[in-house]
């Protein structure tokens, strides 16, 4: 078991990791699924993994948040300056954020739509939302457009992460890694 301090809990190691890796293969999976010059049967494929799996990573997503309020993260290290670690709560926040956006609007864009979310339908899950055109399309432009947000928040994280690591080596990266904690 972990003091704070010395990083993260295993745990929350787990689920940073698998979301990390879920989310770095869904989003182009999302885009490929749409590509005209993608056959048929691989389009459907990747629809069914890119609707399924977006569900597990709202799930998973909110299992972070519910263990992250249950045992909270370590403080950050003292050697940072204060305007890193806001920039550093600021980004976290924020792609928490917007992977609950993407996610729900992804599934609202589905359900309104009247299509199959196969693993809830097998499960017997009924749809949350009603079939609605307006809703339908108002979801998907969301959906759409919440990358354009999402994916530069990753890159400015996943920089980050790699600069304490490589440059800095400050023992940040340290805290996140490795996955299954020591
Ligand atoms: C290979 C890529 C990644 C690396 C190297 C990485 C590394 C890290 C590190 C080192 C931390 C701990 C920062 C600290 O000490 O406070 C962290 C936290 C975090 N990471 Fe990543 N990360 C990666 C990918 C991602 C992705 C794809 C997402 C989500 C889209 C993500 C979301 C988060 C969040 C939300 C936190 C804050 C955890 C919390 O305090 O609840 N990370 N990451
Ligand atoms: C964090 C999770 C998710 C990410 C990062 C993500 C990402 C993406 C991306 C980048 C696209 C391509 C958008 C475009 O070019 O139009 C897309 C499309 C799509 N996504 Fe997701 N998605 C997520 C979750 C979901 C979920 C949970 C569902 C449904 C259950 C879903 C259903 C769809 C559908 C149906 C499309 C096709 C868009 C359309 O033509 O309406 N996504 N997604």
């Amino acid at each position: 078991m972990e003091r704070s301090g010395t990083g993260y809990r295993r745990t929350a190691r787990v689920l940073h990791w698998l979301v990390a890796i879920v989310v770095i293969a869904t989003l182009p999976v999302g885009m490929l699924m749409l590509e005209e010059s993608v056959p048929r049967e691989t389009r459907d494929a990747l629809f069914i993994f890119h609707k399924n799996v977006g569900v597990v990573i709202l799930l998973l997503v909110l299992a972070r948040l519910a263990y992250r309020a249950w045992r909270p993260p370590p403080p950050m290290p003292d050697h940072l300056p204060r305007w890193q670690v806001r920039i550093a709560g600021a980004t976290h926040a924020g792609l928490y954020v917007l992977l609950l956006v993407m996610a729900v609007s992804g599934y609202v864009r589905v359900e309104a739509g009247n299509f199959p979310i196969e693993l809830l339908d097998a499960l017997g899950v009924p749809a949350l939302v009603p079939v609605n055109e307006t809703l339908e399309t108002t979801a998907q432009a969301i959906h759409f457009w919440t990358r354009f947000l999402l994916v530069p928040l990753i890159v400015l994280h996943v920089g980050a992460a790699l600069h304490h690591r490589f440059v800095l080596r400050d023992g940040v990266f340290a805290r996140m890694w490795p996955p299954l904690g020591r």
